[in-house]
């Protein structure tokens, strides 16, 4: 088998392909011939050294990647619930950068019903994230009104699709016009061209008496006007803070984060208690091991792909080999939907 590992933290040349020993599933273990390989955002953190929950459990070398789609080439003896031949999705804590991977069966789900395998590889992480910030973290009505930040990316379509389904009011912004066209399919009921328009002027004429939620993972160049336009009793929903990060570059502007950071606001508490706003932060990377709030996450997307209420999110692909180009786009900012790394047989 092949897979991609980073020795050290940096640019996208640290992205090397190495060939190594086939795996062997274990006891409850599933293990996963894989075609489709979903890119997220928090794989170039990790590339760049600075996703927490990457330092704390691994360290370097790293095989990058939380979710593949494949074949079942073989099962551990426990394994009830999947056979040899069959087609699903796996989710994994790392690692999912190669052409084998092995995850426990409480990881794999069968391919939702009318997705290929490349939209099957990049559902799992942002809608299990959409499903997180919408369903752990916040009570809301239908007929609530929530703006979405980077509406058109991985996260954000998830988002919108979640929101949508469950009635509520979905105002989404986006960083580039090129995007417009892509996200009106998901049919928020505004979007924001943030390059072209008054962010904040814009929602508040969308949402007057303020937002019930605002899903926020720029950092400091909004966390501090989405929490401004919360309603009584909203929610800003912080899960990243890219805008830390330069465009482009593939390298960190430590200038740039530094600024940023210091920017960054400090909520006041006090201030909340009678503003009745809250500010609630997550990482799921870190709740891994949460078998119940995980399954609940399976369930609960699947349920709703199995219903139509949520569609695959459209993908770009590139080759197995194009993990650089593939990490390239994603870091520009300028990506649509998901990018999904493709595994021919020529790959492995
Ligand atoms: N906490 C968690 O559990 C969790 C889980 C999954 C993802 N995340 C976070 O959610 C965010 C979205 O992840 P994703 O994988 O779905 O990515 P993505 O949304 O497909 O791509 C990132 C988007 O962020 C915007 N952006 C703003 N500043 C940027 C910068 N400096 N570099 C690159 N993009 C920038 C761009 O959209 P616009 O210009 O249109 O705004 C870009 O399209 C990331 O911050 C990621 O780390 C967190």
């Amino acid at each position: 088998m092949k897979k991609i590992v980073i020795h050290s933290a940096g640019s996208r040349e640290k992205l090397q392909y190495i060939e190594t020993e086939d795996l062997t599933p274990k006891n409850d273990e599933v293990l996963i011939e894989v075609r489709a390989i979903g890119i997220n955002y928090a794989d170039v953190c990790v590339r760049l050294g600075v996703y927490e929950s990457a330092k704390e459990y691994v360290g370097w070398p790293i095989t990058p990647g939380f979710e593949v789609s494949g074949t079942v080439k073989s099962v551990g003896p426990s394994v009830k619930k999947f056979k040899v031949g069959e087609k699903v999705v796996g989710f994994s804590f790392f690692n999912a950068y190669a052409t084998e991977v092995c995850v426990s069966e409480k990881q794999v789900m069968p391919i939702p019903k009318g997705f290929s395998l490349e939209e099957a590889a990049g559902f799992s992480a942002v809608f299990f994230t959409a499903f997180h910030a919408l369903h752990h973290n916040t009570v809301l009505r239908p007929g609530s009104t929530v703006l979405i930040h980077s509406a058109a990316g991985g996260v954000g379509t998830a988002l919108v699709q979640l929101c949508k389904a469950h009635g509520l009011r979905v105002v989404g912004v986006i960083g580039s016009s090129h995007k417009r066209a892509y996200l009106e399919k998901f049919k928020p009921d505004v979007i924001i061209d943030k390059s072209k328009e008054d962010l904040w002027g814009v929602a508040k004429e969308a949402a007057p008496a303020g937002f019930q939620a605002i899903f926020d993972a720029n950092g400091y160049t909004t966390f501090k006007d989405s929490y401004k336009h919360l309603a009584p009793m909203g929610k800003l929903l912080v899960y990243g803070a890219h805008g830390l990060l330069s465009k482009n570059t593939g390298r960190i502007n430590y200038f740039k984060a530094i600024v940023g950071l210091l920017r960054t606001p400090r909520f006041w508490p006090l201030e909340m208690i009678s503003s009745n706003k809250g500010v609630i932060g997550f990482n799921l990377s870190f709740l891994f091991q949460e078998e119940d709030l995980i399954r609940e996450c399976v369930e609960g997307i699947s349920e709703l792909a199995a219903s139509g209420d949520i569609t695959p999110i459209p993908v770009t692909t590139f080759p197995f080999e194009k993990v650089r180009e593939a990490h390239e786009l994603i870091e520009s900012g300028n990506s649509v939907g998901k990018i999904i790394l493709v595994v021919s047989s020529a790959s492995t």
